[in-house]
């Protein structure tokens, strides 16, 4: 094969790296167009590895977990075109810097709307009814027999829950809480959401909502405003049967202040699903709380649902590199 045809070949292919292996029907369609170097740990590449790895690539897939900023755009080089995220939040993407170089971003939004509210809605019976702490209880074979009083929960049918940030994972939260349980809704969102079509919902400031939900639930993006919202003051706020969820991005919430609210029985407990950082140093306090349980962000876990991010986040992929809008555009 004569070198320019070579050149021909390997321009048609794009370079792209993937920071993991995605499942296989991503891959499939990315290696049907480009010519794809996956990296195959299952830990992610450290930042040297990645810089490393993104050398002459024209497109990137990357998730949550890899910190992808100027840095690595220079590593990559000018021929950088899209980076798709798979994932539906953003925050590891120094998005002005992104724009400023007219690299296109793309997410996974709409097709983990359902898992992820179905978590949040685990976590909030899971953490209302002590179902960590009990079953551990059973499996450590200290479970005696059936007590009148042992392992009183809160109720839920009829209270108020609390959606902070009302977007698509949090309006579906709302409905499924408004429908199932008959809970009254309160949420607090940039803007008026009446096209969602969630019954009996109140749209709110936070601290009303804090201090009136018997259930709180996060969906908000990271972004600024939303680091460290939850903190000393807002715990002060909620009722000591308040039970918190967070679904959203672990930064949202100051975890020592939360440990310090469990801890002191200030609110009543909380599942996470998110943590800063991921994973959480086993001896932060939260780990041993019995009225704290954590999952290793697992809400977009479920088989279809990884499968349809891995198809959007290749199609975003393949649309940035031959130069088409993106089907899911961050920038
Ligand atoms: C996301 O997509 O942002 C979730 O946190 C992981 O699926």
């Amino acid at each position: 094969m004569s070198s320019s045809n070579a050149t021909a070949l390997e321009s048609a292919r794009p370079k792209v790296f993937v920071t993991r292996r995605l499942p296989d029907v991503g891959l499939k369609i990315i290696s049907s167009r480009c010519d794809p170097q996956v990296w195959q740990d299952r830990l992610p590449p450290t930042f040297e590895q990645l810089l490393h790895a993104v050398r002459g690539c024209s497109g990137l897939v990357t998730l949550l977990s890899d910190r992808i900023d100027a840095q690595v755009f220079d590593a990559a080089g000018p021929q950088l075109r899209v980076v798709s995220n798979y994932a539906v939040g953003v925050n590891n993407i120094d998005l002005p810097e992104a724009i400023r170089r007219g690299i296109a971003v793309g997410n996974t939004p709409g097709v983990l709307t359902d898992a992820t509210a179905d978590m949040a809605v685990t976590l909030m019976l899971a953490a209302a009814r002590h179902l960590k702490p009990a079953s551990d209880e059973v499996r450590s074979g200290n479970w005696k027999t059936w007590e009148p009083t042992g392992w009183l929960g809160c109720d839920i049918a009829g209270k108020t829950l609390g959606i902070i940030g009302m977007g698509r994972i949090g309006a579906t939260v709302a409905m499924r809480m408004s429908g199932g349980w008959n809970m009254n809704v309160l949420y607090m969102s940039r803007s008026e959401k009446p096209l969602l079509g969630v019954p009996f919902s109140t749209r709110v400031e936070l601290d009303p909502l804090l201090a009136a939900s018997d259930f709180i639930s996060i969906h908000t993006n990271l972004n600024d405003q939303s680091r460290g919202m939850i903190g000393r003051r807002e715990f002060a706020l909620m009722k000591p049967n308040a039970v918190l969820v967070n679904t959203s991005r672990g930064a949202v919430i100051d975890q020592d202040a939360l440990a310090e609210a469990l801890a002191s029985r200030q609110i009543f407990a909380a599942g996470l699903d998110v943590t800063d950082p991921e994973p959480l140093d086993a001896n932060h306090p939260l780990v041993a709380l019995p009225n704290c349980i954590i999952a290793p962000h697992i809400a977009s876990a479920t088989f279809g649902t990884r499968d349809a991010m891995a198809e959007i986040c290749a199609k975003n992929l393949i649309a940035g590199l031959f130069g088409e809008p993106l089907p899911a555009a961050v920038c």
